[in-house]
């Protein structure tokens, strides 16, 4: 049976960089995927070009049940300590919005990356291998593979969550934790878009593709200042992919499609400019005109000018726009999230190896625990900060 210092399952963003760091400080170490090619995700995050980290990083960017977990491992290394490896490999980078960093180029340089310091930590890999079970012993874990098994001291767990399963996402993180007697928190779907109830959902089909600027509230008062998309299955953008991860179902959120806008000084302006103008044609000057005839349409908006416009409708039509009450009827799922909530309890790991606390020589790693950021190159940073922290115990 082949020996190794170490066994890494899962070879996306936190196994690949955990192999490369534990192989460079020495370890011997087996990567295993049971896809064919490494780092799926990260070839197709950022539409390509791969958002890998956040010029913010902050531990309050992350969702836990412990939100004190992610703090030593953020701090010991660092989104300047990725953007360092990133420029050493000569990856042109740019930030497009609110901290995010994006390859110029393509997300395959940071697996080409992610490969050559592998490559430079001696680490063996294998592809399309499937797990069949894991032992322990006083001499380490046994991992039977479909051909043959392998023997290592220390054992990282690197599988990722449940989104995305046409990319191999499995719960095998979750059943190993199981297996081994730590408790995994219920999991659910975030980083993901709303659907809508059939009624409204049909109303606001025409706005499909319409992009605006706004402020999304859930109810416990967390909000989001970006862009909200109309989408032809309900709401998507940035603002509600955001806010999905901190929406209970039958929760309703409060949408500010005019954020940036004092209404009630805008509506008397013009009305003192132009009393004859249509309330349509005034609110176009703010909002995009197929959003403004969707609403007077469903009797949101309604059809008068600016004279006629009379004090009660102002301040109905105030709270339409900037505090439009949605239900969504759920999310797309983890077909499409981004990331998966909940997972491996924090509570059974070190946060400053990854090591479970009962289970010498077992690690969680990445986004199979119970830590999900923000979007934005979040959830990136946290797989890099929590392989490099488990790597070090290696
Ligand atoms: P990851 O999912 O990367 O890797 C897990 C690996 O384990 C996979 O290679 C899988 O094949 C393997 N595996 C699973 N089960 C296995 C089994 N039973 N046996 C063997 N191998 C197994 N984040 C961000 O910060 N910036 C961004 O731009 C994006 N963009 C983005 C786009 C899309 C479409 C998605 C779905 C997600 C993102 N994310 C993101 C989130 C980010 O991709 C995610 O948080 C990290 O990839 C998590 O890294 P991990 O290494 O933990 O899991």
């Amino acid at each position: 049976m082949e020996k190794f210092d170490t066994v890494i399952i899962g070879a996306g963003a936190a196994g690949m960089f955990c192999a490369a760091m534990a192989g460079q400080a020495g370890s011997r170490v087996l990567l295993i995927d049971n896809g064919k090619k490494p780092g799926r995700k990260i070839l197709m995050s950022g539409g390509g070009r791969c958002n890998f980290t956040n010029l913010y990083i902050e531990p309050a960017a992350y969702l836990s049940q412990n939100p004190h977990f992610c703090k030593s491992a953020l701090a010991r290394y660092t989104q300047w300590d990725f953007i360092d490896m990133v420029g050493k490999h000569g990856i042109a980078w740019h930030e497009k919005t609110l901290g995010q960093l994006f390859c110029d180029d393509s997300a395959q340089q940071i697996v080409d990356m992610l490969v050559a310091e592998c490559e430079k930590g001696q680490v063996t890999t294998r592809l399309r291998s499937e797990v069949l079970s894991i032992e322990r012993d006083e001499n380490g874990y046994t991992i039977q593979l479909n051909g043959d098994s392998v023997q290592a001291a220390k054992l990282v767990i690197a599988t990722g969550g449940l989104s995305m399963p046409g990319l191999g996402a499995t719960p095998f993180g979750y059943k190993i934790a199981e297996q081994f007697g730590l408790k995994v928190l219920p999991t659910r779907a975030g980083l993901v878009p709303f659907t809508l109830h059939k009624p409204l959902l049909e109303q606001l089909q025409v706005l499909s593709g319409v992009s605006v600027p706004s402020v999304i509230t859930a109810q416990n008062g967390v909000s989001f200042r970006e862009s909200l998309l109309f989408t032809h299955r309900g709401l998507s953008g940035p603002a509600v992919l955001q806010l999905s991860s901190y929406w209970q179902p039958g929760e309703f959120v409060s949408v500010n499609l005019l954020p940036d806008t004092d209404l009630d000084e805008l509506l008397n302006e013009q009305r003192n400019a132009h009393p004859n103008q249509s309330l349509k044609n005034t609110l176009a000057i703010v909002l995009p005109k197929r959003l403004v005839e969707c609403l007077q349409q469903l009797g949101q908006i309604p059809d008068v000018t600016l004279k006629q416009l009379n004090s009660r409708q102002q301040s109905e039509l105030l709270e339409t726009l900037q505090d439009w009450r949605v239900q969504p009827n759920g999310t797309e799922g983890y077909r499409t999230a981004e990331v998966t909530l909940g997972g491996v309890d924090t509570n059974e790991l070190s946060s400053r190896t990854m090591e479970a606390r009962n289970v010498p020589g077992l690690y969680f790693i990445g986004e199979v625990m119970d830590v999900s950021g923000w979007l934005g190159g979040y959830n990136f940073q946290w797989a890099w900060s929590s392989a490099w922290a488990c790597a070090q115990d290696l």
